[in-house]
């Protein structure tokens, strides 16, 4: 069972949109999916056509339960499935009070490492991937040590190299005192718009990343993201030749996780 993090600490560069279309591309070659919403603001429930609002019982239970002594509400008591197009996922929602948990863990006995145990109980998945809010909060932290590896989409319009070396610096403390195992999958510029100046210059910028780590083709800008959760849609079912590109580049993605899933069972 290979654990992958999305994470960025800016909000709105692709990490729930990465999780969404990993999770069924992921199925549809095979795999079994759990995605874990790990944001409070809950976008990767709602993209799964669930109300954060209205659901009885999410992560925030689960990690509440794990953080105390006594019955363990556990990560598949919570889950539903989910269907994307043709496939079939398997999703632990989240809510708002998912927030409280920032402040309840800070009191608790390893309070990095909740959903890490809660995903030791956790059997029958091939992947799990995790989409976390855009903090380095103790939920994030959570993700980090309960992660095989992370994967870090960058929006390639708005660039803050400071943020993403802060993000490495986050990741080496995480390697050295919680999680010797954790790796970087790689980074995954993302809403590419290879006409803008600014979008190529900072393309580069990331490029100059690879001696460290691998960096993936960048995923086009293209408007039939909106559109496709609407109307439960997925890249396969969308003729646009950015939506393709986009297809192709997430798929490159989910073929090297299958990889590194199989090393992993
Ligand atoms: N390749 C893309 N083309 C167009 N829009 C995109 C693309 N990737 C993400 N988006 C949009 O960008 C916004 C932010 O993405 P999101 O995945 O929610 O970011 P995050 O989870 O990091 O905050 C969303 O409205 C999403 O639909
Ligand atoms: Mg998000």
């Amino acid at each position: 069972m290979l654990k992958l993090a999305c994470v960025n600490q800016k909000g709105g560069t692709g990490k729930t949109t990465t999780v969404l279309h990993l999770s069924y591309i992921l199925a549809r070659k095979g795999a079994r999916v759990l995605a874990i919403d790990l944001d409070p603001q809950a976008n990767l429930t709602s993209a799964m056509r669930l109300d954060p609002d209205n659901i009885e019982s999410g992560i925030d239970d689960v990690l509440e339960s794990y953080a105390q002594k006594g019955d363990k509400v556990k990560i598949t008591d919570v889950a539903r499935d989910i269907d994307i197009g043709d496939v079939r996922v398997t999703l632990a929602p989240s809510n708002a009070y998912l927030e409280r948990l920032n402040i309840t863990l800070l009191n608790a006995l390893a309070r990095e490492s909740v959903l890490r145990s809660a995903l030791e109980d956790v059997k029958g998945f091939d992947v799990v991937l995790i989409d976390c809010q855009p903090t380095l909060s103790i939920l994030t932290l959570n993700a980090l040590v309960a992660a095989d590896y992370t994967l870090i989409p960058v929006e390639t319009r708005g660039l803050s190299v400071q943020g993403l070396l802060m993000l490495f610096d986050t990741i080496e403390q995480v390697k050295e005192k919680l999680n010797k195992d954790l790796q970087v999958l790689g980074i995954l510029p993302v809403r590419f718009q290879k006409r803008l100046k600014a979008a190529q210059k900072n393309l580069e910028r990331l490029q100059n990343f690879s001696d460290v780590v691998k960096v993936y083709p960048p995923v086009p800008e293209s408007a039939a993201f909106e559109e496709m959760i609407e109307n439960n849609k997925t890249l396969y079912d969308v003729e646009s030749e950015t939506a393709k590109r986009a297809l192709k580049i997430y798929e490159q993605v989910a073929d090297d996780i299958i990889q590194l899933a199989m090393v992993v069972a």
